[in-house]
């Protein structure tokens, strides 16, 4: 599976057929290392409705024909437009033919009245990866750890997300085989050096971090 960091929280994996894009935040993000009408996927997931998360969604989704996995008060700003949903809750397991989606808590507000910030556990063709979303870091991220994570997308900048000291603490209850992290230098408050996570996660866990520049890639 090959994982291209796009910037901020935006990530696109491929694997054989099935192109999945999270939380696309390009048009307004400075260091996005792809536009929106540069992007082709089959699957979207939008861990809440904040614009740094919702980001391009609408408009690639319709580009595309791409299904758009969400809770329920965000997909349904998608159904509005048009665009087919996988809409569920917090503990879901929702069904995907590339093998099968859980939504996970996230402790953050959700941009849109009524809903739930989350964070997802994707199985794509026999690999786990467990994307956090925005979110602080809570106790029962350890309940990850028997989903036995291949690799974990954590934020790092703080002020809106977890920091680097709490997201090392995460990697240590998740236990991940590998970890990359988001969510830091888009803008100036969110400014952290990712080598300070690595050195801290390198340290104290097994696993492994990779740190990915906008528009670099990794095969996992
Ligand atoms: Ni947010
Ligand atoms: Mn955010």
């Amino acid at each position: 599976m090959k994982v291209e960091f796009l910037g901020h929280a935006a990530f696109l994996i491929t694997e054989e057929s099935y192109t999945l894009l999270f939380d696309p935040f390009l048009t307004g993000n400075p260091l996005a290392a792809k536009k929106a009408d540069e992007v082709k996927v089959t699957h979207i997931f939008v861990s809440h409705a904040h614009s740094d998360h919702l980001g391009d969604a609408i408009q690639i989704a319709k580009n595309s024909d791409a299904t758009v996995y969400a809770v329920f008060e965000v997909a349904q700003i998608f159904e509005k437009e048009g665009i087919k949903v996988q809409a569920g809750n917090l503990g879901g397991r929702l069904p995907a033919d590339f093998g099968s989606v859980k939504i996970f808590q996230a402790f953050h507000s959700s941009g849109v009245a009524g809903g739930s910030a989350s964070g997802f556990v994707v199985e794509l063709i026999g690999k786990k990866i467990y994307f956090a979303g925005d979110t602080a870091l809570f106790g029962d991220m350890s309940l990850l750890e028997s989903e036995e994570i291949d690799l974990a997308l954590l934020p790092i900048g703080d002020i809106y997300t977890m920091g680097i000291e709490d997201a090392a603490k995460a990697v240590e209850m998740i236990k991940p085989k590998k970890v990359i992290p988001m969510h830091y230098n888009t803008f100036p408050a969110i400014q952290r050096d990712p080598m300070e996570f690595k050195k801290l996660v390198e340290a104290r866990t097994q696993t492994e971090v990779i740190i990915l520049k906008p528009g670099e890639s990794v095969e996992i």
